[in-house]
């Protein structure tokens, strides 16, 4: 079976997000989005919220299944059989860091292989980052989230 992880904070799951899980599902026969727990990172959205977020976003596509971890990737990865691992690049400052982690994990794990999937030309703009700086400024972020959130926002309470 092949099975491939997503990995990544997802504070919270934007629309790039969604199009590279909607595109890694229709190549892999499971996909797993899994959180990473980084206990450096303080992040807006608990873990709990996080994943109901990405929960109700995939509810409908029956071979995703969310997770979290804690540690290595790729220590998850051999725990669970996982030889993929599905990265998103948005741009050249992506490739950046996405490669030295990808080389790191190569390091590590030879037999483990990153693919990355260009994010789509319309959500090239979108981030994480730039969806919590909206939120936390009042303004809009239908544009940058999957619908799923939008009644889910307008109730959570979450960091500001
Ligand atoms: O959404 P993000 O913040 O870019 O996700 C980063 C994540 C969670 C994928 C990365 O921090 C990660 O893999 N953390 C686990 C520790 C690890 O395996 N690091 C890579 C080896 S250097």
């Amino acid at each position: 079976m092949s099975v491939a992880i997503y990995p990544g904070s997802f504070d919270p799951i934007t629309k790039g997000h969604q199009s590279i899980a909607l595109r890694a599902a229709g190549m892999f026969e499971c996909l797993f989005i899994a959180i990473g727990e980084n206990t450096d990172k303080r992040c807006m959205f608990s873990l709990e919220q996080r994943i109901l977020f990405i929960e109700k976003t995939f509810a409908e596509v029956k071979n995703i299944q969310v997770v979290s971890y804690k540690g290595l990737t790729i220590d998850f990865c051999m725990e669970h059989h996982i030889n993929y691992i599905v990265r998103g690049l948005r741009s050249g400052i992506d490739w950046h860091t996405e490669s030295s982690m990808a080389n790191a994990n190569k390091l590590l794990a030879p037999s483990i292989e990153t693919i990355f999937l260009l994010t789509d030309s319309q959500c090239v703009g979108v981030s994480s980052s730039v969806v919590r700086d909206i939120l936390k400024n009042g303004g809009d972020v239908s544009a940058f989230v999957p619908a799923t959130l939008l009644p889910i926002l307008k109730q959570e309470q979450y960091e500001l």
